[in-house]
């Protein structure tokens, strides 16, 4: 009965949005321009879920201090830049149950061959050969089962994640056609700027949350002085002209990101730095990230001063989630064919 009222509740037009984050390392710029950002304003269009995936962040090495700390600091700043947890259904992932037992279901429609083929577990394994533990490889079964839960239409994520949608695709594919239509079927979106922020030490890498040392990333939770430290010191390409180009990674990283930052194009922000030095430009640069930063910072530091009223989100998004993903999960018990209570 309750199922039935839930399912009628719930506007037919609307799209459904889900995605997640990784509470590893420090959140960074690319991370806000890439996709937190734009979740902030997703809610007026659709209905959305987002998590905190902290089950995805003990893959690799991490103590239990710092996951905790990462953890209360991630679900805080995603409230922070916009994702209202009255109008979104945000949670950590290990709050709804659901979605580690989804995981254990998908595993046996993932093939081997299908999860070995991943770029970030081949790039993860080479990185720490010494703990290619057995989640690092199940990870994005485990995304898969995200997104999945929610019958998600539609997962923004950065370019880098683009490879586990489509498996998870693959996944829902199998599974609907070996028994029932079961999931719905989630198109993965990128952004149309920002989708790749490299780092500002090395612009043919991602722009990462561990990166910290080298002043290559530039983390949400900057001060204003680091930021502008870290932008001054930014690699640049040959030539003095400002623009986009294959061979100018350097300039067309910052141009980017500048362009993300402000909401204009890459070629409007091309033009208004037709005349300028690249140091001017990277001054210009630097005061626009502050900029787009700044406020985040301030609702960041708000919401961190009390302990109890963010478990109190925790606890109502993990309730919210829960009912939906719990609803998925019995229906693919069921025909999968196991005998329920
Ligand atoms: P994660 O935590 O690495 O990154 C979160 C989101 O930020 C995007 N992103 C970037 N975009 C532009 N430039 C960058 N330098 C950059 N770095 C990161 C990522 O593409 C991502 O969209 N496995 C996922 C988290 C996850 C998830 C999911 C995502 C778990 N379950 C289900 C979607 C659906 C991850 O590690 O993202």
């Amino acid at each position: 009965m309750e199922n039935q009222t839930l399912q009628q509740n719930t506007p037919e037009k609307r799209k459904r949005v889900f995605s997640a984050i990784k509470p590893t390392g420090n959140p960074t710029l690319g991370n806000y321009l890439g996709a937190m950002k734009y979740w902030g304003k997703m809610h007026e269009e659709f209905d959305c879920f987002f998590a905190v995936a902290d089950l995805h962040a003990i893959t690799v090495a991490i103590e239990p201090k710092e996951l905790r700390e990462n953890c209360k600091r991630l679900f805080a700043l995603l409230v922070a830049v916009g994702i209202d947890p009255e109008r979104n259904v945000l949670f950590m992932q290990s709050h709804v149950p659901a979605h580690a037992e989804l995981s254990w279901l998908l595993n046996n429609y993932t093939m081997f061959g299908e999860a070995s083929r991943m770029t970030q577990f081949k790039d993860k394994s080479k990185k720490a050969p010494e703990n290619v533990n057995v989640g690092l490889f199940d990870y994005p079964v485990l995304m898969a089962a995200d997104i999945l839960l929610y019958q998600a239409d539609i997962v923004p994520v950065g370019e880098d994640q683009m490879q586990h949608v489509e498996l998870c695709r693959t996944i829902a594919t199998r599974f609907n056609n070996r028994y029932s239509p079961t999931f719905a079927m989630p198109e993965g979106r990128v952004p149309k700027f920002g989708a790749r922020i490299h780092s500002l030490s090395d612009p043919t890498a991602k722009m990462g949350k561990s990166d910290g040392e080298n002043d290559g990333s530039i983390f949400i939770l900057d001060k204003p002085e680091d930021i502008m430290r870290k932008f001054k010191r930014a690699v640049t390409d040959s030539g003095r002209e400002v623009k986009a180009a294959d061979d100018k990674p350097g300039i067309t990283n910052l141009l980017t990101i500048y362009a993300a930052a402000c909401g204009v194009t890459l070629e409007q922000a091309e033009n208004e730095f037709a005349s300028s030095s690249y140091a001017d430009f990277k001054l210009r640069v630097g005061e626009a990230a502050i900029e787009a930063l700044r406020p985040v910072r301030e609702r960041y530091e708000a919401l961190r001063r009390d302990d109890g009223a963010l478990s109190a989100l925790m606890r109502s998004g993990a309730e919210k989630a829960g009912r939906i993903a719990s609803r998925t999960l019995e229906k693919v018990y069921k025909k999968i064919g196991f005998v329920r209570l």
